[in-house]
C-alpha cells in the first residue's frame, strides 16, 4: 500500500482503453486516490459548433460512464481542457473549494489535427496554427497544469508527475509522426527543466515515460496501423509492452520516497536499443 493517503490527478482518459486508465486502476490498487479529469463541454468554450458540442458532450459522457464503472463512485471527475486557461481555473478553484490537494499527477494528453485516418501530414504541409495547437496540448500543457496547481497551492511539496511519450520524440522510427513527434520532443525536454526548477524548489520530481506502440487507445487506434505495431513487438527483444507495465512504473514513479527525477524511461520491451 505504498500509496496510501495520497491523491493523484489523473488527465487524459477517453474510454477504459486509455493509458490514463490503467494508471488510475493501479493507483488505487496501491492505495492512492485519484481525480480524473477528461474533455467536455464548459462555459469557457467560445463559439463552439453544434458538431463540436455535441462531440465533447458525448466524449464526457463516456469518460463519466466509465469512470464510474472501472474506479468506483469515490474517483471524481471533472471537465479540464488544457488548452482553456479558464477552464483550467475553474478546475482548480473547485480543488481548492473542497481542500483537495495532489501528491502528484499523470500527463497523458496528446493532439494532432495533422494526423488523420492513419495518414501522416508532411512536415512541410503542417501550418503554422497546426505546430502551434499541437505543442500547446501536448507538451506546454505540461507546463500548464503544473502552474496551475502550484499558483492554487494544491501540489503537495515533494509531489511526482509523469507523462507519456514515444521513442518517435528521439528518432525516426518505423511510423514516422512527424508534427507530434517534435511536441514529445518538447514534452522530453519540458520534464528535465521542471525536474531540475522543481526539484530545486520544493522536492518536485518529473519523470517521462516512453511507451510501445498500443492501438487499444481512441488515440492510438487512430493513428497507428497493425503491421507497424507487429513490426515494433517483433523487433523489441521482449515484445511489445502492455498497458499494465506502463502502470506499474507510473506508480513506481509516483512512490512518495522514490529519489527519481528528470528521466526520461523507457517502458517498449528494449525497442530503444535497436538500431
Ligand atoms: N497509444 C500509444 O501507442 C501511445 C504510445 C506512447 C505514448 N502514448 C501517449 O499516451 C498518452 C495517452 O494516450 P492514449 O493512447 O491512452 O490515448 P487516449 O485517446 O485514450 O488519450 C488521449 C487523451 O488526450 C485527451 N485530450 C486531448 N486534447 C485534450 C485537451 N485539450 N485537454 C484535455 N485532454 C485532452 C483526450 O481527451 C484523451 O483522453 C498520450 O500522451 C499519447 O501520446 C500513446
Amino acid at each position: 500500500m505504498m500509496l496510501k493517503g495520497k491523491r493523484f490527478l489523473i488527465t487524459g482518459i477517453a474510454d477504459k482503453h486509455s493509458l490514463a486508465m490503467y494508471v488510475a486502476k493501479k493507483v488505487l490498487e496501491f492505495g492512492g486516490s485519484v481525480v480524473c479529469t477528461g474533455l467536455g463541454v464548459s462555459q469557457h468554450h467560445e463559439n463552439l459548433s453544434d458538431k463540436a458540442k455535441a462531440f465533447l458532450l458525448s466524449t464526457y459522457t463516456d469518460f463519466q460512464q466509465c469512470v464510474e464503472k472501472e474506479l468506483g463512485e469515490d474517483a471524481l471527475t471533472r471537465v479540464m481542457d488544457v488548452s482553456l486557461e479558464a477552464s483550467m481555473d475553474e478546475f482548480c478553484q473547485d480543488m481548492k473549494k473542497n481542500n483537495i490537494h495532489f501528491d502528484g499527477f499523470l500527463h497523458a494528453i496528446a493532439m494532432d489535427k495533422t494526423i488523420r485516418k492513419k495518414v501522416v501530414k508532411p512536415l512541410l504541409e503542417v501550418s503554422l496554427q497546426e505546430f502551434c495547437e499541437t505543442m500547446d496540448v501536448s507538451a506546454y500543457s505540461l507546463i500548464r497544469i503544473t502552474k496551475k496547481l502550484s499558483d492554487y497551492e494544491i501540489l503537495n511539496p515533494g509531489a511526482s508527475i509523469c507523462s507519456i511519450s514515444y521513442i518517435a520524440a528521439a528518432k525516426v522510427t518505423f511510423h514516422p509522426y512527424r508534427n507530434i513527434s517534435i511536441a514529445k520532443a518538447a514534452l522530453e525536454r519540458i520534464t528535465i527543466e521542471l525536474a531540475d526548477e522543481l526539484g530545486r524548489k520544493n522536492g518536485t520530481r518529473v519523470n517521462c515515460v516512453r511507451f510501445s506502440p498500443y492501438m487499444g487507445s481512441k488515440a492510438g487506434n487512430a493513428t497507428l496501423n497493425e503491421k507497424d505495431v507487429n513490426y515494433a513487438g517483433e523487433v523489441s527483444p521482449l515484445g511489445n509492452a502492455h498497458p499494465e507495465d506502463l502502470a506499474y512504473d507510473v506508480v513506481n514513479l509516483f512512490r512518495p520516497d522514490a529519489k527519481i527525477t528528470g528521466e526520461i524511461r523507457h517502458i517498449d520491451g528494449g525497442y530503444h536499443i535497436m538500431g
